[in-house]
């Protein structure tokens, strides 16, 4: 644990983002995310203990809460209020911390100190030997993952030294805390077509020299077969109605046996005409179609209305009974 006294972040103290509803949440004390995006539906809202639905056997989850839970959007660095003593812990997720204020905030460690990538506030604590170690704080209203963790999914399988293939990258805000989260040893393959948001994405990469950005289609990954190598996990967030093909195509270019997907499934991208579960249901059958082994289903509220993030394998060995029973 680190155990640093307060310094502040940049421009001394924090708010909370413009109009956002605290809360904490999260399972086991995933930590929790003051302001950030706020001001629009459901701004306002206190957030507490774990946001439901999840349980069962197999494939696990659902939806949790009700639709109107969205915090809402608007600008605004997520943050937490200054002028008390903060503690940085790691969270049950490596690479992944929670800075504990009289607000709490998921934060990443930053992989280049002094610089932020979207304005987001960043915190510097003080090492009993006197080093600094700056961290920035992770806003779910801005990122599928960080609202996936928040809500209490059980693996990102992101970790320090993996290698991430990232689709729909966009700007790269997500992508700079996945960056963060594998640290030097790690690569993160950032895919985005649009080039208005490619040439953000580009710009970060040039001082995160863990990202790769690729500026192509996801749906031809033979364009940036070059580019990329087998990774440990591909992450999605491309919102199209094809996404299982697209993380199909790209996992048999890319993704090891035995390796992991993370997608972020936003409902009525795929069908809007009907209710968002059975969207997320039939996405799972799709995946499952895929070589894909989903293992569990976190929904993204109060962050992100009608979305869920499904996590699970690809190419796993079935389990034998000698090893069940084992
Ligand atoms: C919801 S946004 C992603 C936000 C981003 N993951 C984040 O957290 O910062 C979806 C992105 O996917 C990109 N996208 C959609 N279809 C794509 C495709 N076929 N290939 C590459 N990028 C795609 C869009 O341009 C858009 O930037």
């Amino acid at each position: 644990m680190v155990r640093p006294p307060l310094t502040g972040g940049r421009g001394g103290g924090f708010s909370g983002g413009r109009g956002g509803g605290g809360f904490s949440g999260g399972r086991g004390g995933s930590g929790g995310f003051s302001g950030g995006r706020g001001g629009g539906r459901g701004g306002g809202r206190g957030f507490g203990g774990d946001r439901g639905g999840r349980g069962g056997r197999g494939m696990r989850g659902g939806r949790g809460g009700d639709r109107g839970g969205r915090g809402g959007r608007g600008g605004g660095r997520g943050g937490m209020k200054g002028g008390s003593k903060v503690i940085v812990e790691p969270h049950r997720h490596a690479g992944v911390f929670i800075a504990k204020g009289k607000e709490d905030a998921l934060v990443t460690k930053n992989l280049v100190p002094g610089e932020a990538v979207y304005n987001e506030k960043r915190i510097s604590v003080q090492n009993e030997d006197g080093t600094k170690i700056e961290y920035r704080v992770w806003n779910p209203f801005r990122s599928k993952l960080a609202a996936a963790i928040l809500g209490g999914v059980d693996n990102i399988w992101i970790k320090p030294g993996a290698k991430v293939l990232y689709l729909g990258a966009a700007s790269g805000t997500t992508v700079s805390h996945v960056s963060d989260l594998v640290g030097p040893e790690g690569c993160v393959y950032a895919v985005e077509f649009s080039h208005r948001s490619g040439r953000d994405l580009v710009n970060m990469a040039k001082k995160r020299t863990n990202v790769i950005p690729i500026i192509e289609d996801a749906r031809h990954p033979a364009k940036y077969r070059m580019l990329v190598g087998m990774v440990d996990v591909i992450f999605s967030d491309v919102a199209q109605p094809d996404q299982a093909r697209i993380v199909a195509l790209n996992a048999s270019f890319f993704l090891k046996t035995g390796g992991h997907f993370v997608i972020s499934i936003k409902a009525n991208c795929i069908d809007s005409t009907v209710p968002a579960e059975a969207v997320f249901q039939s996405e799972v059958k799709k995946l499952q179609q895929e070589q894909f082994r989903p293992a569990e289903q976190v929904t993204l509220e109060p962050f992100e209305r009608d979305h869920a993030c499904v996590v699970g394998s690809y190419r796993a060995p079935k389990k034998t009974k000698a090893a069940t029973a084992a």
